[in-house]
C-alpha cells in the first residue's frame, strides 16, 4: 500500500478498514504492508521510489495506490517529480502496461453526468489501455535547436507486433467475459504505427470468435464516447488515445473520485489506483471521496488476487451505501447527506459487516 500524496493518505486509510475487514471476513490471508512513495518519499529521503518501496512492490502480488504529486514537487526537474519518478517508475519497472480504466455509472448517480440521463442510464464500460509504450515512451524525443535557431520538439510514435498484440490480448479476453464487443481505436487513416495496430488486432480476432470486433477512428471514438456511450462494452487503443478517452469517458459517470483503474503485467500482477490524482486543492481537509480507491481494491481482489466474490462484496457495499444517500461533496446533491472522507469508509464497512 503506496498511500503518497496530498489526499493520498486520507483515502488510503478508507481503502485499509476496507480491506482488512473483508481480509479477515472472507479469509483471504493477505498480508498488507506500506512504503513510501512520490512526494512523500523525496522529503523522507530525496527520491520518489526508494529502493525499499520498489523491493516491497517488486515482491507484492498487488500494490495499491493513492495518489502522488502536488504542487511543493513541481519545482523539481521534471525526471525527479513523484510522477515520473515514482508513479511511471514503477509501472516502467514491473512492466504494468495493461491498463484496465472501467467507467460505470452507478444509477443512484445519474444526475451527476454530464450526459442526459437517458444516454448514460446503465453505462459500463471498460477502456483497456497500453500503458508502456507509445508515444509516451517513444525514442528518439527531445526540443532541439535548429539551424535558424528555431526550437523543434519532437517525440516518436511506435509500437511493435508484440506490444499490440498483449495488449489485444488482454482486451480480447475481457470482452470474451464481459458483453463480447470490442471496439479498437485508432488512427489508421494517418499514422503508420496504427495501420500496423488495426492489422494485427485483426489478425487476432479470429482467435476469439465469440468477440464481436469493431475498429474506429479516435477521433470518431471521442465524438461517440459523447454522443452514444453506451454503444461500447471494452475499448483496447494505445497509451496517449487511452489517455484521453479514458478521462473523456471518465466525466460521463459524473465524478472521477468514483472511477478505479488497474495496470497489469503479463501474469495479472497488478498496481491498482484511483483514477484522480492527489487532488492538492482539498488534501487534509476531510472530504476526499474514498470510493474511487475502495473500488480499486475490489478490482485488485479481481484482478490479482483472483477473489472475485470478495470483489463483489465491496463494489456491492459500495451500492448500498449510496442507495443510503450517503455522499461526499465532490458526488452530492439535493436531498443526500454529505458525510466526510472517513464517515464514507466507515459506510462502506458498516454496509460490508451488515452483509
Ligand atoms: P486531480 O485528479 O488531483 O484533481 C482534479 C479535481 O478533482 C480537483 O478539483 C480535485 O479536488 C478533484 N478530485 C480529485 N480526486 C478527488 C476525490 N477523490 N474526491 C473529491 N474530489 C476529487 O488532478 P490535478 O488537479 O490535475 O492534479 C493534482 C496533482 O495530482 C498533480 O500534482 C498531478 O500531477 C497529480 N496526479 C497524480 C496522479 C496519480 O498519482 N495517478 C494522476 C493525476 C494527477
Ligand atoms: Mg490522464
Amino acid at each position: 500500500m503506496l498511500a503518497g500524496d496530498g489526499i493520498g493518505p486520507e483515502i488510503m486509510t478508507e481503502a485499509r478498514k476496507v480491506l482488512e475487514v473483508v481480509n479477515a471476513s472472507q479469509n483471504l490471508g493477505l498480508e498488507l504492508d506500506e512504503a513510501l512513495v512520490g512526494g512523500a518519499a523525496i522529503d523522507a529521503f530525496g527520491t520518489a521510489l526508494p529502493d525499499d518501496t520498489f523491493a516491497k512492490c517488486a515482491d507484492a502480488e498487488a500494490i495499491l495506490l493513492g495518489a502522488v504529486g502536488g504542487p511543493k514537487w513541481d519545482t523539481l526537474p521534471p525526471a525527479d517529480r513523484p510522477e515520473k519518478a515514482g508513479l511511471l517508475e514503477i509501472r516502467k519497472r514491473l512492466d504494468l502496461f495493461g491498463n484496465l480504466r472501467p467507467a460505470i455509472l452507478y444509477p443512484q448517480l445519474a444526475g451527476a453526468s454530464s450526459l442526459k440521463p437517458e444516454l448514460v442510464a446503465g453505462l459500463d464500460i471498460l477502456i483497456v489501455r497500453e500503458l508502456t509504450g507509445g508515444i509516451y515512451f517513444g525514442q528518439p524525443r527531445g526540443i532541439r535547436e535548429l539551424e535558424n535557431g528555431e526550437r523543434e520538439g519532437y517525440n516518436t510514435y511506435v509500437y511493435n507486433e508484440s506490444q499490440i498484440r498483449r495488449i489485444a490480448k488482454v482486451a480480447f479476453e475481457l470482452a470474451q467475459k464481459r458483453g463480447g464487443r470490442l471496439c479498437s481505436v485508432d488512427k489508421a487513416n494517418v499514422l503508420e504505427v496504427t495501420m500496423l495496430w488495426r492489422e494485427v488486432v485483426q489478425d487476432m480476432a479470429k482467435d476469439y470468435p465469440d468477440v464481436e470486433l469493431s475498429h474506429m477512428y479516435v477521433d470518431n471514438a471521442a465524438m461517440q464516447l459523447v454522443r452514444a456511450p453506451k454503444q461500447f462494452d471494452v475499448v483496447v487503443t494505445g497509451n496517449m488515445f487511452g489517455d484521453i478517452l479514458s478521462d473523456a469517458a471518465a466525466m460521463l459517470t459524473g465524478s472521477i473520485g468514483m472511477l478505479p483503474s488497474a495496470s497489469l503485467d503479463v501474469n495479472g500482477r497488478g498496481m491498482y489506483e484511483p483514477c484522480h490524482g492527489s487532488a492538492p486543492d482539498i488534501a487534509g481537509q476531510g472530504i476526499a471521496n474514498p470510493l474511487a480507491t475502495i473500488l480499486s481494491v475490489a478490482m485488485m481482489l479481481r484482478y490479482s488476487c483472483a477473489e472475485p466474490q470478495a470483489a463483489q462484496l465491496i463494489e456491492d457495499a459500495v451500492s448500498r451505501v449510496l442507495d443510503q444517500g450517503l455522499r461526499t461533496a465532490d458526488i452530492y446533491s439535493e436531498g443526500c447527506r454529505k458525510v466526510s472522507t472517513s464517515e464514507m469508509g466507515d459506510a462502506v464497512v458498516a454496509a460490508l459487516t451488515q452483509g
